[in-house]
């Protein structure tokens, strides 16, 4: 294998053969092949893509260049589920503890926030003393004791991907549609599952905004799952406006466990619920759709997933008073209503100006070795379609200082459109779409 030979066959258009691929990947991870090699090989896949053959050789390397755990020790089913990223998806907080609760294992490793989307691993970490850097004798502990538990990816999983991915950030090679699918698949299939459901975001705020691409990102994804045995469902869901009120680590981990307490927004309730009923039906494929939302809505309503939220955060070292205190969260200093003078309709709250907001008050981070401050963000007050009258609260900024709260008042005031009264917002359906291995269904 010579590596100039390889990034030429790429930047040519051509198709790398299997063997010298998997060579070409194995000599990165061990040295030989040097990162401006790869990045230029990189930016040829960006240009040339690559196909299934090619797609099915990286995943294989990069999950196998680390751990695949084995859980089967474990007496249930083991579900997970992965979102691409949105503005204010919150849905890990809240679902895990609640399949938990099904008595279906949730091994989750979830990522950071990296650019306008938020992570779940900051978010759990507004949680005082929250630790999500268990190793994974201690994470495989929690598993067994609390029936989920969720954590980064450890340097044992998935090391190439770990590695390609940081390459990519740099490089302005992160949208390649296969490169995602695969960097995220190696990785659920290196968790030793029986199940996954991916929540495909579709929309501005999301990293693929058009419909045809996500749809090709889901059924990718759901092909590698399939295609290695491992039963895949993936939904498109609508990140064309934030999701929920909160927007923000701390603020939205405040607004995952209200819905576990059967409060919050309607939209976040939903997607919780249509998700947990995916998880259930692939732990238990002859249970009936009805059937299992009855399972579902009897576990937030009997307490059963909030009290698995306690376990968890306790297990981790969290302090779990927030979940009856969520003051205890870590909280910004400054707190600033934003109002509007008009009266009208809310056509739009633009997300990604919102979620790159949250950076803009120092709450993101653009590089991945950036700590962020998890207590600033926007608490909105209104999603489009709500009708405003002067006077009324679009949003309060939760801010470091001052200078942060102006910033942030005037971020709100571009993001929220008002339009006249009786307009109707173009809004995207919830949930849009279901990618299982029979294909795709428009709901
Ligand atoms: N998330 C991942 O894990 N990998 C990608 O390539 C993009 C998003």
């Amino acid at each position: 294998m010579i590596p100039s030979r390889v990034i030429e066959r790429k930047r040519d258009g051509g198709a790398v053969d299997g063997r010298t691929l998997e060579a070409f990947l194995a000599a990165f991870l061990e040295g030989s092949v040097q990162d401006y090699q790869m990045s230029a090989f990189l930016m040829a896949v960006f240009h040339q893509g690559l196909d299934a053959g090619e797609t099915e050789v990286f995943v294989r390397t990069m999950l196998h260049s680390g751990t695949v755990l084995d859980l089967s020790h474990l007496a249930g089913p083991r579900i997970d589920k992965h979102s691409t990223g949105g503005v204010g998806d919150k849905v890990s907080i809240a679902l895990v503890p609640l399949v938990a609760a099904l008595d279906i294992f949730v091994p989750m490793m979830s990522g950071r926030g990296l650019g306008h989307t938020a992570g779940t691993l900051d978010k759990l970490e507004a949680i005082p003393g929250f630790r999500t850097d268990l190793s994974l004798d201690e994470f495989r502990c929690v598993l067994q004791e609390v029936g989920c538990a969720m954590i980064g990816q450890t340097a044992e999983i998935a090391p190439l991907d770990r590695r390609l991915y940081a390459l990519r950030d740099v490089t302005a090679t992160v949208p390649i549609l296969p490169l995602i699918a695969a960097s995220i698949m190696s990785k659920k299939l290196a968790e030793g599952l029986t199940g996954l459901v991916l929540d495909v975001k579709v929309g501005a705020g999301s990293f693929i905004p058009e419909e045809d691409r996500a749809i090709d990102l889901a059924q990718t994804m759901v092909e590698i799952g399939v295609g290695r045995g491992l039963p895949t469902v993936a939904l498109l869901t609508a990140m064309d406006r934030p999701l929920g009120y909160a927007i923000g680590n701390a603020l939205e981990t405040a607004e995952a466990i209200l819905c576990l307490k059967g409060e919050g927004p309607a939209d976040l309730r939903a997607i919780v619920r249509l998700q947990a009923v995916e998880m259930l039906r692939l732990a238990e494929p002859a249970l009936a759709e009805r059937a299992a939302l009855s399972r579902v809505e009897s576990a937030l309503d009997s307490g059963a997933a909030l009290e698995r939220l306690v376990r968890l955060v306790e297990a981790q070292g969290g302090d779990a008073r927030v979940i009856d205190s969520p003051q205890r969260l870590v909280t910004a200093p400054e707190r600033v209503d934003v109002v509007t003078a008009s009266r009208g309709t809310v056509l739009e709250v633009a997300p990604k100006m919102l979620g790159e907001g949250v950076v803009a008050l120092g709450g993101g981070r653009m590089r991945m070795d950036q700590k962020p401050d998890l207590s600033v963000g926007f608490q909105m007050h209104v999603q489009p379609g709500d009708e405003v009258r002067p006077g009324d609260r679009l949003a309060t900024v939760h801010a470091r200082d001052p200078e942060g709260a102006r910033t942030g008042e005037q971020l709100v005031r571009r993001a929220v459109t008002v339009g006249e009264v009786g307009q109707a917002p173009e809004l995207r359906q919830l949930v849009s779409h279901r990618v299982d291995g029979d294909g795709v269904v428009s709901l």
